[in-house]
């Protein structure tokens, strides 16, 4: 006769104990204790539908809440002992609930599977981050709003191709960066609503042959509503995937934020004073201030990209309904919300000690032939062809580029050489101050629309 292991899950099947490395190769507890706190609330809420529903009995469930309540400070004390032999988070707990309370920690599982249970733990555990999450948005947001209304005066070059294109002020800038972490702000709050939906109750695949109350389950849970199929349930992961695309657009936004930080502060742009506390110094060279900070950002999107393709490798292809390729989910997303949640606060905590170095922004912005576009505008509303005004201005940056000289240094009788329309009160418009100025609508550069946006935006926060 054979040896039955009697550790082993599921144990009365097998007549072989689990091969050592197999033991240690499946196992998730490692990684998935993160999950503990959520699979106890999950726990407790399916205790309270059971007795609701007579399967337990009033003292099992006062049994069960008592051995979890000690569970879960055992745990957050350091003190619970995770086994791998008990293989993930929810056999460890239930099998110290079972040592700690007996026969009614044996009855906590009816009507349930790791599979709904698992599927459940990590929509709790999303809730919370996304909370967090919004949490850091804000702070960031709000730090970029009181900067940009700070700047709004604050005139730089506005680049395409990195090339200097127009004046616009620094704050308009800012507010360019506060749209886009408004739009990932929605997108987390509409990624919310698809997991905020319970799995819980369609246990292993197919539902369960007790009459269980999903609704009150989800209630308890605060989830909006019970899953509507079983299969699919168990086995999508859509929702993580959804979080993870979001989590990778907030990250390019970063990245994207880092680059012109980094930019910035070089000596070669000199734009900006980056706070000391968020930059170190180099191992050799002593004059060395490196913006590590946002450097380190910008290195960490891609790793956050990286977790959002490797969920979807995970997901696709699989048959319904649970597989255990899905334990691989756990990893990738605790990085991606611990990743995001640290950069996010970094950002966050630094935004506020940015210095901008105006006087270096307003030389740059003076130096590209910045408000080329605005003569060409100045000679259309004089009655010019915009094509011809194009060619006129060219002529004059021609002259700009001979003679070293900015547009709005380029005499009076010089400019009229290239057209008899341009008037003195072309001066008002060569200079930057009046080049943004004069953009003054809806999304405009102009210093009251950066205003304004701020303002609005800080009603709709
Ligand atoms: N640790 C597993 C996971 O993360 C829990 C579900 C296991 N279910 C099973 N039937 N093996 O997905």
């Amino acid at each position: 006769m054979s040896t039955v292991n009697t550790e082993k899950l599921s144990s009365a099947r097998f007549a072989e104990a689990t091969d050592a490395f197999v033991e240690v190769f499946t196992a998730s507890v490692d990684f998935d204790q993160r999950m503990a706190q959520q699979d106890i609330q999950g726990s407790l809420a399916h205790a309270e539908m059971l007795c609701k529903i007579g399967i337990l009995t009033a003292q099992e469930l006062q049994d069960i809440q008592n051995g979890l309540a000690q569970i879960s400070k055992e745990i957050a004390d350091g003190e619970f002992k995770w086994s791998i032999k008990q293989e993930d988070v929810h056999m460890n707990i239930e099998a110290r609930l079972t040592e700690l309370i007996g026969i009614a920690g044996k009855k906590m599982h009816t009507g349930r599977s790791r599979n709904d249970q698992v599927a459940t733990d990590i929509r709790l555990y999303l809730r919370n981050e996304i909370d967090t999450i919004l949490a850091q948005l804000s702070r960031l947001q709000h730090a970029l709003l009181n900067l940009a209304a700070r700047e709004a005066d604050t005139i730089m070059p506005g680049f395409t191709h990195l090339q200097v294109a127009q004046p616009v002020t620094f704050g308009h800038h800012l507010m360019a960066w506060f749209e886009m972490l408004a739009r990932d702000r929605e997108r987390l709050q509409d990624c919310l609503k698809r997991i905020n939906v319970m799995p819980l109750g369609a246990a292993a695949l197919a539902g369960t042959t007790y009459p269980i109350d999903r609704r009150l389950t989800a209630e308890l849970l605060g989830f909006s509503r019970p899953s509507n199929n079983s299969l699919d349930s168990v086995s999508d992961r859509d929702f993580a995937i959804e979080f993870a695309a979001a989590a990778s657009l907030i990250m390019m936004h970063l990245s994207r934020f880092s680059e012109e930080l980094i930019l910035w502060s070089s000596a070669q742009f000199d734009f900006i004073d980056m706070p000391d506390a968020f930059c170190t110094g180099s191992s050799i060279m002593p004059q060395k201030k490196n913006p590590d900070v946002p450097e380190l950002v910008r290195g960490k999107s891609g790793r956050v990209t990286g977790h959002l393709v490797s969920l979807l490798m995970l997901m696709k292809s699989q048959p319904l309904a649970y597989n255990k390729d899905n334990q691989e989910d756990k990893e990738p997303l605790f990085d991606t919300a611990d990743t995001l949640v640290n950069c996010l606060r970094a950002f966050a905590d630094m935004m506020p000690h940015i210095r901008a170095k105006k006087d270096n922004m307003y030389r740059a912005a003076k130096q590209g032939f910045a408000t080329a576009t605005d003569l060409a505008d100045y000679l259309v509303r004089k009655g010019m062809p915009f094509r011809d005004a194009h060619e006129v201005v060219g002529q004059a940056v021609r002259l700009g580029i001979d003679s070293g000289r900015d547009l709005a240094d380029i005499s009076l009788p010089e400019l009229r050489q290239f057209s008899d329309r341009i008037d003195e009160d072309v001066f008002d418009i060569l200079k930057l101050e009046g080049s943004v100025a004069a953009r003054d609508h809806i999304g405009g550069t102009a210093p009251n629309r950066v205003r304004a946006a701020v303002e609005a935006a800080r009603e709709q926060l």
